[in-house]
């Protein structure tokens, strides 16, 4: 059976999803809810009657000790956590117990069970300002965030979990995640919501509210910030190759997830008129603190080592992103 914690969240469900349809359908949930949605969950369980739940929180130790006691674990997909930067800035405690307590919490509980194998989330966030560009997994770890800082910090708890008792991860650093599940069947659902397409496109469905771009007059082609978007089903499969590697070859490693094609704030922000066949308002506004002018991927040992093959196109990911917040936006108002 396979541990996913945070699988009621954003990409940790569509994991789920893509493992249940794949050969790994013997999986349990554990979540507090704290950012994820039950509805996800239930989702989740109607499309695979297999799947357990747990409602349970990381930083309480016997509440994660307890599922070892109850499965049979044999390896774990951890995306549980906090991850809004700007909260993590302000409340530096709630990350660093959340984050690092509540993943040592997970990590010894495995020990104890002899469940010696995880995959995890990591961030670019981890490199902080980059030094060259496209960053690849030698690149220097800076986080210039608590949030970073919590990623990086568990990164090396691991390497030592590993040396000292074997425990083998592979840390898996995505760039910037969009899409959704094409079925419209799970999707991103944050509130708030702190990231550039479903900020776009909620825009759309609410008239009052006027899509920001955070500075244009960076020193990039158009003036707006370059990222990397990686698509979320794309990202789930590296997910299961990762898994299939720690099987085979039994070693801690690190790969970068992103597509190792920048693409700037105003060229999603037309990709998402496209999709969406309108035309959206915005307005410019000052830059965020920390905002490095353009953040891009070396992939090629994801490519290479794990046989990974991000196969989508941003246009593909804004269309499923937009089927998912109309279906999301309805749901919401036959609630209300
Ligand atoms: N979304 C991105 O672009 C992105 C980029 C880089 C890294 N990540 C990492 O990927 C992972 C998933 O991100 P997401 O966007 O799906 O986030 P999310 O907030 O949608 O999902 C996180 C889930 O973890 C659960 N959770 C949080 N703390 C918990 C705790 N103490 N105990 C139990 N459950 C807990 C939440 O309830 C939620 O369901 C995170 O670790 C995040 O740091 C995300």
């Amino acid at each position: 059976m396979i541990l996913i914690t945070g699988a009621a969240g954003y990409i940790g469900s569509q994991c789920a999803l893509n493992f249940s349809i794949n050969k790994y359908d013997d999986i349990v949930i554990f979540d507090n809810l704290s950012t994820g949605h039950i509805e996800t969950v239930k989702k989740l369980q109607e499309i695979n009657p297999k799947i357990q739940f747990i409602k349970g929180d990381l930083k309480n130790k016997e509440e994660i000790s307890n599922v070892f006691n109850q499965y049979k674990i044999d390896a774990v997909i951890h995306f549980a956590a906090l991850s809004q930067v700007g909260e993590s800035v302000i409340n530096p405690s709630l990350y660093y117990s959340n984050n690092v307590i509540g993943t040592i919490n997970l990590l010894n509980s495995m020990v104890e069970n002899n469940v010696l194998k995880i995959v995890f989330s990591s961030t670019a966030a981890t490199y902080g300002e980059p030094e060259y560009i496209p960053i690849d997994e030698n690149h220097p770890q800076n986080p210039i965030n608590p949030y970073g800082n919590t990623k990086l910090i568990i990164e090396k708890v691991m390497d030592d979990f590993d040396k000292a008792y074997n425990l083998k991860s592979v840390r898996l650093r995505y760039f910037n995640v969009i899409g959704a599940d094409e079925q419209t069947r799970v999707g991103e659902w944050h509130n708030p919501e702190t990231h550039l397409v479903p900020n776009i496109l909620k825009s759309v469905f609410k008239n009052d509210v006027k899509f920001k771009i955070f500075g244009d007059d960076y020193d990039t082609k158009d003036g707006t910030c370059i990222r990397d978007y990686v698509d979320v089903i794309d990202l789930c499969d590296a997910h299961l190759l990762a898994l299939e590697y720690l099987k085979k070859y039994n070693k801690t490693d690190v790969f970068n997830l992103g597509t190792q094609e920048g693409q700037s704030v105003k060229e999603i922000f037309n990709i998402s008129q496209d999709v969406t066949n309108q035309k959206i308002e915005y307005e410019i506004v000052e830059k965020r603190l920390g905002d490095p002018k353009i953040l891009l991927a070396n992939s090629l040992k994801a490519r290479s080592v794990l046989n990974w093959q991000p196969k989508r196109t941003t246009f593909d990911s804004i269309k499923n992103a937009f089927e998912w917040e109309k279906s999301l936006n309805d749901k919401l108002k036959a609630s209300n």
